[in-house]
């Protein structure tokens, strides 16, 4: 019988190990697997690094220590989905007509949709690893800055990033320097807030996500002198990025992350009603949304209906904030019942 091991109380096989050496190990990359060391007196590895953490400087000093010639990897993710969709992003960038380009971004959606809203077996880490690969593009001294924040919340934010983008191309925006910088606006949404956040902020970025004002109401509640710096994130944060210079293909979506959490019925952090948002105003704060924070560990299969039960879930309970983002949901709606049905009906705009 084939020897099983035990991670995270999942099991794998030895089929499930691959051999790397430190030097495969690149400096801001995100870790596609568990790398772990077998010693023979335990039936379960020792882990070194989680599928998912961002490789830094500390992290390869900590493995060069050890002095092993090989390491192990437990990959968390389909090498071949990853690179199958690389490929697919990239070539958005080549295409000239508009027409191409609309063409060509259902198939990008249809991967998506595949990967992570039906129960297909997808792994989370083949969206994340491949958008990351193509469209982030902050330099590595502040991708090291952001690792010494929280290496936690630099994935949640790459998971947030990636689903911005590909709600760009749901709504049908597809040209490739629009969806970079939507990925990389994204992924500052809350980096003002990740640096020394405490256990209640954390907690209201959660609450508020559930319901508006839930998150500021607990703040006053349990640590009102947080809720200042709570209310002010969207504003630093765009002062941030304001202050990136180059990274940025265009300057003109930077102002969208001082809406993000506006909802145009009024119990937003601004109050803003009845304004007409822009779409890439409510792809932001949509993005935020969807995505909650990260306390789960990836896998293998772990994308698997993961997003369609969010779906079903925010069509339930969005409460007063549903017409803000009805149109989106509906799109949303519309694509997935579209790719999973076999008797299609065009999509149109
Ligand atoms: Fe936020």
């Amino acid at each position: 019988m084939e020897k099983t091991f035990q991670i995270k109380n999942l099991t794998y096989s030895q089929e499930d190990v691959r051999k790397i050496s430190i030097h495969d190990l690149k400096i801001g990359k995100i870790c596609g697997g568990y790398i772990v060391h077998f010693f023979s007196t335990r039936p379960n590895p020792v882990i070194f690094v989680h599928a998912g953490d961002p490789i830094t400087k500390e992290t390869i000093e900590r493995l060069a220590k050890k002095k092993l010639q090989t390491l192990n990897i437990c990959e968390s993710f389909d090498r071949a989905k990853r690179d199958k969709l690389v490929t697919l992003l990239k070539k958005l960038k080549t295409l000239r007509f508009e027409e191409e380009r609309a063409f060509h971004s259902q198939e990008i959606i249809k991967e998506i949709l595949e990967g992570c809203f039906y129960e297909t077996n997808g792994n989370l880490l083949d969206m994340i690893l491949s958008f990351h690969e193509v469209f982030y593009a902050f330099p590595d001294d502040m991708t090291e800055s952001f690792f010494k924040v929280s290496t936690e919340d630099y994935v949640r934010n790459t998971e947030v990033a990636f689903f911005a983008s590909f709600l760009s191309l749901v709504m049908g925006y597809y040209d490739f320097e629009f969806i970079q910088d939507i990925y990389n606006l994204a992924f500052l949404l809350d980096v003002s807030l990740q640096q020394n956040l405490s256990f209640h902020l954390h907690q209201a970025i959660e609450l508020e996500r559930e319901a508006s004002s839930k998150g500021r109401d607990h703040l006053f509640s349990v640590s009102p002198n947080e809720l200042s710096r709570f209310k002010k994130h969207p504003k630093m944060s765009y002062e941030f990025a304001k202050s990136l210079g180059n990274i940025f293909n265009s300057k003109l979506l930077h102002e969208n992350i001082l809406n993000q959490h506006e909802w145009g019925d009024g119990t937003g952090f601004n109050g803003k009603e009845q304004r007409d948002f822009f779409d890439w105003e409510i792809i932001l704060s949509f993005a935020d949304l969807f995505i909650g924070q990260r306390v789960a560990y990836f896998h293998k299969g772990d994308a698997s209906n993961k997003y369609g039960l969010r779906l079903r879930d925010l069509r339930l309970k969005t409460g007063s904030r549903k017409i803000y983002f009805s149109r989106f949901l509906d799109r949303l709606q519309k694509y997935y019942d579209y790719y999973k049905e076999e008797d299609k009906d065009e999509i149109t705009a």
